[in-house]
């Protein structure tokens, strides 16, 4: 049995590949608040990613890092403060979690690791200017680690556009910003966390051995398309 530790597994995208994996893994789950599921696969710590100091463990095959934030403003009501929090969560959380695992994942049998980006590091859109950048330093670090952990350890990342999670709350507040979130997207969707959580499987999983250093757009057309 794999162990995959997932820091933010209990909510959003996080929880929906916890809930796709444990059947057949262990999962162990880092994350503010306790999960409200379980199963005997799964071990929760509580613990906040930026503050604690993180759990010893005795196995990682798989690390996932999803905490993120959405923090959309005008360039000049964007205060450094926000900057720097926001490349806190999305940047220096996961640098702490692959400096502290990074020894665990060495001695695994084809270690992998997953960081999540956005869509908006590749398509400029108003109010991204924070988020955007913290989420191209966390593609930089993807890239940079794909290539000084090979062969060892494979390290990729999802760029998804809007995901029906809570993080996404406030730009899916009612049914005329979903329907405006539908037709911006040539697809004519966004994403439920499932679907996500299907391609972190496959990138974590042997099926992707082959994958490394790549930032999959998971856009519904987004960034690719224009019909
Ligand atoms: N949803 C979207 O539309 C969207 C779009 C593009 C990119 N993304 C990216 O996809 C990733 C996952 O997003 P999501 O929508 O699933 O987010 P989410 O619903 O906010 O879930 C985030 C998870 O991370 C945990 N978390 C947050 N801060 C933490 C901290 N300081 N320490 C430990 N755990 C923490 C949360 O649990 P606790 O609150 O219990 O700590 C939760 O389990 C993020 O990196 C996000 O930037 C999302």
């Amino acid at each position: 049995m794999k162990t995959i530790v997932i820091i933010g597994g209990s909510k959003g995208i996080g929880k929906a590949i916890s809930q796709m994996k444990l059947n057949l893994n262990k999962v162990i789950n880092l994350s503010r608040t306790k999960p409200d599921f379980e199963h005997v696969n799964l071990t929760h710590y509580t613990c906040d990613i930026l503050k604690d100091e993180l759990p010893d463990l005795n196995s990682v095959d798989a690390l996932i890092y999803c905490p993120g934030s959405i923090n959309l403003k005008p360039f000049t009501r964007l205060k450094i403060e926000d900057f720097k929090t926001d490349f806190e969560i999305n940047f220096l959380g996961a640098v702490k979690a692959i400096e502290k695992y990074l020894p665990l994942l060495k001695e695994a049998n084809s270690p992998s690791i997953l960081l999540f980006s956005t869509v908006a590091t590749k398509l400029g859109m108003p109010f991204h200017a924070s988020i955007a950048s913290s989420k191209s330093a966390v593609e930089g670090l993807v890239k940079s680690l794909a290539a000084e952990f090979s062969p060892l350890i494979r390290v990729n990342a999802i760029a998804p556009t809007v995901t029906n999670t809570s993080l996404a709350s406030r730009l899916l507040r009612n049914d005329k910003t979903k329907e405006q979130m539908i037709e911006r997207h040539p697809l004519k969707k966004y994403l439920q966390p499932e679907e996500i959580a299907e391609m972190a499987s496959f990138l974590i999983s042997e099926k992707a051995a082959s994958m490394s250093g790549q930032i999959i757009e998971m856009d519904c057309g987004i960034t690719t398309l224009k019909v």
